[in-house]
């Protein structure tokens, strides 16, 4: 499914819609360069499910963000070189709500096939986005 946003607003609220089906269990890998809008459609994503304003962790692995669906977010964006995610024990988290991962991509081969990918480009100032599950 590709989808486009000509605005911060309209990203935040395809968070929310993608957020209004979410499981807990379930797994969106965000890809895109820096400044697409990963994170903010991921602030979409919590405010819906927790109530929460979400921050980018980006000088920490992972923020929690409790809530009926409690909410896992990964950015692995200051992570470089061959990165042992078991070490960090993120796999913990799969049963226990949602898990956002931005940066996906670095650690695509570790991700469950039925991990839903949201990939964000920039094309004329506005973003495309795609959706699909499984990683290729
Ligand atoms: N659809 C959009 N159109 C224009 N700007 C957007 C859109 N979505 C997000 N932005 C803006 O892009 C900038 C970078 O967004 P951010 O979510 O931090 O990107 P990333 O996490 O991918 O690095 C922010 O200023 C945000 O408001
Ligand atoms: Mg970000």
């Amino acid at each position: 499914m590709i989808l486009t946003a000509k605005s911060p607003e309209e990203t935040i609220r395809i968070g929310e819609r993608i957020a209004s089906r979410a499981k807990k269990g379930d797994i969106i890998g965000f890809t895109g360069e820096l400044g697409s809008g990963k994170t903010t459609m991921i602030k979409g994503i919590v405010k819906y499910l927790t109530g929460k304003e979400a921050t980018s962790p980006s000088f920490v692995l992972i923020n929690e963000y409790p809530g009926k669906i409690p909410v896992f977010h990964f950015d692995l964006y200051r992570l470089r070189g061959k990165i042992d995610m078991k070490s960090t024990g993120w796999e913990e988290y799969l049963d226990k709500g949602l898990v956002l991962i931005e940066w996906a991509d670095r650690i695509r081969d570790v991700l469950p096939v039925r991990t839903v990918f949201v990939n964000i480009s920039i094309i004329d100032g506005k973003r495309k986005i795609a959706i699909r599950r499984g990683r290729k």
